[in-house]
């Protein structure tokens, strides 16, 4: 037996290695990616990448530090979207700042339990401090609570299902209850509604005004509508940002009409959240506190890597109602003087120490480099807006309210959506900036949303010049009348 267990020892120490070499290694690939992020492409279109993995199962042996790297550069990196790039101008760039990869190296390293405060109540309340943080920014009173998510997606779903709990909304009720948003809503709240099954409830897509906003009189109309029918109007969510053309619904009058008609009250700031925290963007998001819940994404607006989204609710006890639960074998972790628990307000238990990436780069560089960075991208979202229309033929969506924008290029000839196709087909040829497209009223519309905090001025001219020498490469070619 003991000789048994020592040979398993001996083999499984293999998984504590040597760690000069492949530190090296490592951290001078990450230097190498870096040192050419301004470089390289934002969109590899030739190939798809990954294909070779099959050439390397996971097997019982291990592949030296050299070889994974290779693999990951060709199969990985240079592949498809490169979200780092400062030439990302599509879908809600990512961000990628390098202190907060230190900050995952550390909470990988050190594998902090971030879920209990009984198990690491530092790591908790780094947590709470930035909900805090946040709260304080919407205008929440004391009595909030909130998690640090993934992302957005499940951050908008754990407020989903808290809105049906705090209502006590049971699937008898659920075909009575309403829904109220507009057709911007981000998808993944559909997706949330139909995961936390509500799927049967009415969905009402408020109509918008030309700025493609809610209209809260129509909202005040349709509720009471409703309400003379018999229905339960139950959840009014309000988007500060869409995802599409970045329009901020008037949180305000919204927030009233929700309250006076004691629905739950959902804003998705994800994206738009924090411009808050410029004051020239402040009265876009009043009424703010006036919300039940609000999902905000740190991995969009505070420019992190992938990984971090953040749900703030106005009274905690609604978030604990639904996500509190005790098990036998954690007695011991409940204590009089803890304090909130992420895996008391979220579906999760064991999670990542993910507050750790949110917090270095907060405290690293001070709040001022990052609304430097917030104004600067709302700066040139207004002068790619400005100077598109330079272009002959050239149609605009609304003024961009945050940073993100969309147009369409109008031919002489053919027809316009083949047109604008072809032209989003050729920037990604390209690839040095990356762009992706929307469809409103049937029109095909190339979108540019600044957001990377490696988007620059030259990253905008570059994309400018793109789109010129493209329209004029196309306007030299038969464009078909149909798609
Ligand atoms: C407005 C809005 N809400 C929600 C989401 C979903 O967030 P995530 O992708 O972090 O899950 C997005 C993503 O782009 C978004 O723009």
């Amino acid at each position: 037996m003991i000789d048994r267990i020592k040979a398993l020892e001996s083999k499984a120490t293999a998984l504590e290695p040597e760690r000069n070499h492949i530190t090296t290694l490592t951290t001078t690939y990450a230097e190498k990616h870096l040192a050419s992020i301004y470089n390289t492409k934002a969109y590899f279109s030739e190939d798809p990448g990954g294909k070779s993995f099959l050439d390397h199962p996971i097997g019982e042996e291990g592949t030296n530090i050299e070889e994974l790297l290779s693999i990951i550069h060709e199969e990985v990196d240079e592949a498809g979207i490169n979200a780092a790039a400062h030439g990302h101008l599509g879908y809600i760039p990512g961000g990628g700042l390098y202190a907060s990869a230190l900050g995952d190296y550390l909470a990988a390293v050190t594998n902090n339990y971030a879920g209990i405060f009984f198990a690491s109540p530092g790591a908790v309340r780094l947590e709470n401090q930035l909900i805090t943080w946040m709260a304080e920014m919407v205008g929440y009173q004391a009595g909030y609570a909130g998690n640090l998510s993934s992302g957005g997606s499940i951050a908008n779903l754990t407020a989903v299902v808290t809105a049906r709990d705090a209502h006590e909304l049971k699937s008898a009720d659920i075909p009575k209850a309403v829904i109220y948003c507009t057709h911007q809503m981000h998808h993944c709240l559909l997706k949330a509604i139909r995961i936390a099954g509500l799927k049967e409830a009415h969905l009402r897509e408020i109509p918008q005004d030309n700025r493609h906003r809610m209209v809260p009189e129509t909202l005040k109309a349709q509720i009471e509508k409703d309400k003379a029918e018999g229905l339960n109007p139950w959840l009014v969510i309000a988007s500060a940002g869409t995802t599409d053309v970045g329009a901020v619904d008037p949180l305000e009058e919204v927030g009233q009409v929700a309250k006076s008609y004691n629905c739950w009250y959902h804003i998705d700031a994800a994206y738009g959240g924090f411009f808050m925290l410029l004051d020239e963007k402040k009265h876009l998001f009043r009424g703010a506190a006036l919300s039940d819940s609000i999902v905000l994404d740190p991995h969009k607006g505070l420019f992190l890597p992938f990984g971090t989204g953040a749900l703030l609710v106005r009274n905690k006890q609604h978030l604990l109602d639904s996500h509190f639960y005790m098990a036998n074998y954690l007695q011991d972790v409940h204590t009089p003087d803890a304090e909130l628990s992420p895996a008391d307000l979220s579906p999760e238990l064991t999670k990542h120490f993910r507050g750790l990436r949110m917090w270095l780069p907060l405290k690293l560089h001070g709040l001022g480099p990052f609304k430097a960075a917030l104004e600067e991208k709302l700066a040139l979202c207004e002068y790619f807006y400005t100077k598109i229309q330079e272009i002959p033929n050239i149609e605009v969506g609304p003024e961009p309210e945050l940073s993100v924008c969309y147009f369409r290029y109008l031919p002489e000839n053919g027809d316009s959506n083949t047109f604008n196709q072809q032209l989003l087909n050729l920037i990604h040829q390209d690839g040095r900036v990356f762009m992706s497209s929307t469809t409103l009223d049937n029109k095909f519309l190339i979108r540019a949303a600044v957001l990377s905090f490696r988007t620059h001025l030259a990253s905008i001219d570059l994309a400018l010049d793109i789109i010129k020498t493209n329209i004029e490469k196309l306007k030299k070619s038969e464009v078909p009348t149909s798609p």
